[in-house]
């Protein structure tokens, strides 16, 4: 057996694929239900019906994988999120690649909290920039970051709005407002807000008024949103960048035309999912672990994270643990995914049972 599956397997890091369809979802990315809303099923069947559409879009988008339909539906994003323009890619890992190789250039310099995504990681160690982590969510280290490393080019910070891992908001407007001082561009991940935070669903950058002052802002269709794809908010500037530079937009297929519509009927949805916004909150006030969806709990040790999550799937509960190297060794997490679909009798029946485990 590879040397690094076994290394796994004593660390009790080992991961496989799982099944549990039967169970109650508190583990997906599936906040609002939009995934499995029937809803949502009917108005994309009415839309492909009502237009050709190919199964394949034959090409990149810089070949013939383009057209007014995906153009027209990108200037309707923009159009919500209150920015110049928006590009969307295959999906948030490739968004976030290709955004950081592309602006990553030699001279520049890029500033990212230590819970970054590992998308973003991966573009920082396949671009030409320096980069150096702050702690997380720590305003001082990062100003501390600032004030001692300069460039000849520009400098970025690479933010998550609410972190995929611990759930924690990010310390936006005071992070805008170090950029500001220090002019640098702010890049925020909006990966786990975009459908829950602000009006209608816009994301916390548009809730604190920020939509047209950030440098660039992710937004991600397979979660809240509950299809796949997703999308670089910003001003065209940096769409052509994106355009010219991106090596996960240019060099790869685009989505299938049916890919854009899903994107066009749950965008279209997102101003009508105020009652389950709604119901989302109390869930996360009763959770009362982060302010977010995703409420962490704490287990620092990798198989006593695997046994309560075992535990609670035979109570009926789907939740999942994070290990290394998803997160830190000894800093393993339970990660209670709340929704819309969730019951608040079943919050408070796995929180008991959550408890019970001590
Ligand atoms: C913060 C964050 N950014 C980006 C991504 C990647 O998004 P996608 O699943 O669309 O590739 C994820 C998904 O895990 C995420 O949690």
């Amino acid at each position: 057996m590879d040397s690094r599956l076994q290394k796994r397997l004593q660390n009790d890091t080992y991961r496989s694929l799982t099944k549990n369809p039967s169970l109650i979802d508190f583990a997906s990315n599936d906040y609002l239900g939009l995934a499995r809303s029937n809803r949502l099923k009917e108005n994309f069947l009415q839309e492909c019906a009502s237009k050709k559409t190919c199964m394949g879009s034959t090409g990149s988008r810089l070949l013939t994988g383009n057209n007014s339909y995906i153009e027209n539906l990108e200037t309707a994003i923009a159009s919500f999120h209150g920015v110049e323009s928006a590009l969307i890619f295959n999906c948030g890992f490739m968004a976030n690649m290709g955004l950081i190789t592309a602006v990553g250039t030699k001279n520049a310099l890029i500033f990212f909290d230590l819970h970054i995504h590992a998308s973003i990681r991966e573009g920082i160690k396949n671009c030409s920039a320096r980069a150096f982590a702050f702690k997380h969510n720590d305003l001082e280290h990062l100003e501390r970051r600032l004030q001692k490393n300069s460039c000849n080019g520009e400098r970025y910070i690479c933010i998550e709005s609410v972190y995929s891992t611990s759930g924690d908001i990010a310390p936006l407007l005071e992070i805008y407002q170090l950029a500001e001082k220090y002019e640098a561009k702010l890049i925020v991940d909006e990966a786990h807000s975009v459908g829950i935070l602000g009006h209608d669903g816009r994301g916390l950058v548009s809730a604190l008024g920020l939509s047209q002052k950030i440098f660039a802002v992710v937004v991600t269709f397979g979660k809240a949103l509950g299809v796949f794809g997703a999308g670089i908010l910003g001003d065209d500037a940096l769409k052509n960048i994106l355009i010219n530079f991106s090596k996960t937009l240019i060099y790869t297929t685009a989505l299938p035309l049916y890919a854009f519509s899903a994107i066009k009927c749950s965008y279209e949805l997102l101003p009508m999912l105020s009652n389950e916004r709604q119901h989302l909150q109390k869930l996360i006030r009763i959770a009362g672990f982060s302010k977010g969806p995703i409420q962490p709990i704490f287990i620092s040790n990798p198989k006593h994270a695997k046994n309560l999550s075992k535990n609670l799937a035979s109570k009926g509960f789907d939740v999942r643990e994070l290990l290394s190297p998803t997160v830190q060794k000894g800093c393993e997490i339970l990660r209670l995914c709340l929704h819309a679909h969730n019951k608040e009798s079943e919050l408070r029946e796995i929180l008991e049972e959550i408890k019970l485990y001590g």
